[in-house]
């Protein structure tokens, strides 16, 4: 089984290079015992580059990427510069970009596409709007998922991961539960066995996002069956001692006799 991967989200945060610098500073310290999982740092931009002088083994994160090639692309950001940088995952597709810029699944499909060819990792980020819409969330993930992988040649994903995240549980509070998704975990795994073949379905990692805190982390991870297998963490991550918590509650569950 792959170790659990978490995504620190950093968004818009923190304001200031020096706060930065702090916050990445307590993570890296505070998870380094925990080997059983793999841990991301997303900050922003124009963090990146100092962010990345004090990772160790966390491994460091963009939050966007610009997918057309050439340098004529106002104030946008090249796969090759977040290669130079050692960037190595990148999210694609986050709903709040989706909903504020208006990102279509085929922007989202030209990012992939860019981020593969760089060799860069991406997070894909789905997820259905609305909490009562259960009946057509099915459709929502295979419109999301098979928009953003058209084209691209299956060998090229191996080791991508998709990120689920319902939008009305991002920051709000108010998380999925546990069970639910599970079952959202094992359907995106059947519809990525559909578009991509079992082969590479199964090296694809599949993340939950919103609302995740320090006491409801560890339960999203289930030894027993494929489910999740690593979280996108928005708010708490900006709260270093809880992020830490959030990888110990899960490095605890995933080897229970640490
Ligand atoms: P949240 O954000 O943990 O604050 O809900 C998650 C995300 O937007 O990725």
């Amino acid at each position: 089984m792959t170790r659990p991967l978490i995504v620190a989200n950093w968004k818009m945060n923190p304001p200031t290079e020096s706060s930065a610098l702090g916050l990445a500073r307590d993570i890296e310290r505070g998870v380094a015992p925990f080997r059983s999982v793999a841990v991301v740092i997303a900050p922003p931009f124009p963090f990146l580059a100092a962010v990345r002088r004090v990772l160790k083994r966390t491994h460091l994160g963009a939050q966007n990427v610009f997918p057309a090639p050439g340098s004529a692309s106002t104030g946008e950001v090249s796969p090759a510069m977040l290669r130079d940088l050692r960037v190595r995952y990148v999210i694609i597709g986050h709903s709040e970009r989706r909903r504020v810029l208006g990102e279509s699944d085929e922007i989202i499909n030209q990012k992939l596409k860019a981020c593969l060819k760089a060799r860069l990792v991406p997070i894909l980020a789905i997820g259905e709007a609305l909490p009562d819409s259960q009946a057509v969330v099915p459709t929502v993930l295979f419109q999301q998922l098979s928009g953003a992988l058209r084209g691209i040649s299956k060998r090229e994903l191996r080791g991508a991961v998709v990120a689920y995240e319902p939008v009305w549980a991002i920051g709000t509070g108010q998380a999925d539960t546990p069970d639910n998704a599970t079952r959202r975990a094992i359907y995106i795994r059947k519809l990525l066995t559909r578009l991509v073949g079992r082969r590479i379905a199964d090296t694809i990692r599949v993340l939950y996002g919103g609302s995740v805190t320090a006491k409801n982390a560890a339960a999203f991870f289930n030894r027993d069956i494929r489910g999740m297998e690593g979280l996108l963490v928005g708010g708490a991550s900006l709260r270093p001692a809880e992020f830490i918590q959030i990888v110990a509650s899960v490095a605890r569950c995933w080897e229970p006799h640490r």
